[in-house]
């Protein structure tokens, strides 16, 4: 790849969201990607093979928490944004283990920042202006609606609840120091719960789809009426773009698909779904499985976003409702045998029995 090309750095590119981010912005976007990924368990080469022969893309395996390596990536490969996506993303395990949720997300986001204020010190003129860090984080830094609360706005107060949440919250907050310290052109999102292709099957939406068709229990935490705003991972990859071409330095836009639903009922959507897909399936009708388990402790009851600032000042909307999304998130799962049988290997078992006693 030449020095002083068009390119743009993401990290955590091989994970979920940051893999359909790499496909959909070489589908839409002319300039390079340069992806820096770690390759923890989360982190998959294999959702980036039809990128590989694009010489436009080039992947990397490293720590964000690797100074030197930051630096001489920015030098050498000098990209007009940082798309940072890198992170320990799994509520779940970040109760069970904390420690690498604060590695990566705090001390992981600090380095990239600190590399990223030298390199961007060091810029002139029109590369100094155009340059911008785009932080990825979650509606979860919010923390948790009664029933009947307004939807998060971006100037609702941050009160996290799990290690996950706290960890994201303190990474939004040094994002946000480093503009009003230092004059980093950042940008950070908050968005509400993704789903789609790639998604690791330890998250809600790919596990019930793999254990409703492998005729296993659907483990459906407490009472099943916790509330989640589903956005298709396409939508979101859409909004972070316009961010990161439109978005104002030092904001910060929520993103959501104001598609509230409650996890059982997400649950029975894919069930009916799968009854009329595989009706051969080993349990029918799907729903038999579903098996309410133990709460997560410190379970969020609801999140819900507002999404008017990016809708009205950005443009954006999402082009997915949850019926539609939904559908093409089954199909994918259901086509795509050999990615699953790549993911559910032997971490992914240990993680299973550990989680469910399965
Ligand atoms: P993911 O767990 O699927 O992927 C994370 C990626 O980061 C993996 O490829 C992993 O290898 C990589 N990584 C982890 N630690 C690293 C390190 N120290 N250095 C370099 N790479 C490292 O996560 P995701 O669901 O794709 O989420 C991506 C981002 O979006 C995260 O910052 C998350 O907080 C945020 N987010 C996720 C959702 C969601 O519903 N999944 C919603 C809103 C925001
Ligand atoms: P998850 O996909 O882990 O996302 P998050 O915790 O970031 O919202 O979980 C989505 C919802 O589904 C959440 O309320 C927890 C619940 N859940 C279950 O009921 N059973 C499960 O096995 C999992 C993984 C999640």
């Amino acid at each position: 790849m030449e020095k002083r090309a068009d390119t743009i750095l993401v990290t955590g590119g091989a994970g979920f969201i940051g893999s359909n981010f790499i496909l959909h912005w070489l589908a839409n976007e002319s300039a390079n990607v340069v992806n820096l990924d770690k390759l923890t368990y989360a982190g998959n080469p294999a959702n980036l093979l039809s990128a590989s022969s694009d010489r436009r893309y080039k992947f990397l395996q490293g720590d964000i928490c690797d100074r030197d390596l930051i630096a001489e990536l920015l030098i050498t490969h000098r990209p007009r944004a940082i798309v940072h996506f890198a992170a320990e993303s799994h509520v779940d395990r970040s109760i069970h283990g904390p420690d690498d949720f604060i590695r990566t997300n705090v001390n992981g986001t600090f380095s990239l920042l600190e590399e990223a204020r030298e390199y961007w010190a060091g810029l002139t003129g029109a590369e100094k202006d155009a340059f911008r860090f785009l932080h990825v984080s979650t509606d979860e830094v919010y923390g948790s609606l009664g029933p009947e609360d307004a939807a998060f706005t971006e100037s609702t107060r941050y009160s996290p609840n799990s290690p996950y949440s706290a960890s994201k919250a303190a990474s939004d907050h040094l994002v946000r120091a480093y503009f009003h310290t230092y004059g980093l052109p950042v940008l950070t999102t908050n968005c509400s719960n993704n789903y789609g292709p790639f998604q690791f099957p330890e998250k809600l939406i790919p596990l019930v789809i793999l254990h409703a068709i492998g005729g296993k229990p659907i483990p459906v935490y407490g009472d099943g009426q916790n509330v989640r705003d589903w956005l298709f991972v396409t939508d979101h990859c859409e909004a972070i773009r316009s961010v990161l071409t439109r978005g104002k330095g030092g904001e910060t836009y929520n993103i959501g698909g104001r598609n509230e639903v409650k996890n059982l009922d997400v649950v029975n959507s894919i069930c009916s779904a799968l009854d009329e897909l595989r009706p051969n399936d080993p349990v029918m009708p799907h729903a038999k499985l579903i098996t309410f388990v133990t709460d997560r402790p410190g379970h969020d009851r609801r999140y819900a976003m507002n999404a008017t600032k990016i809708e009205s000042e950005l443009g954006w909307k999402p082009r997915e409702t949850f019926e539609t999304g939904i559908r093409k998130t089954i199909l994918w799962y259901l086509e795509n045998d050999a990615w699953i049988q790549g993911v559910t290997t032997g971490a992914y078992r240990q993680w299973m029995a550990t989680q469910y006693s399965l």
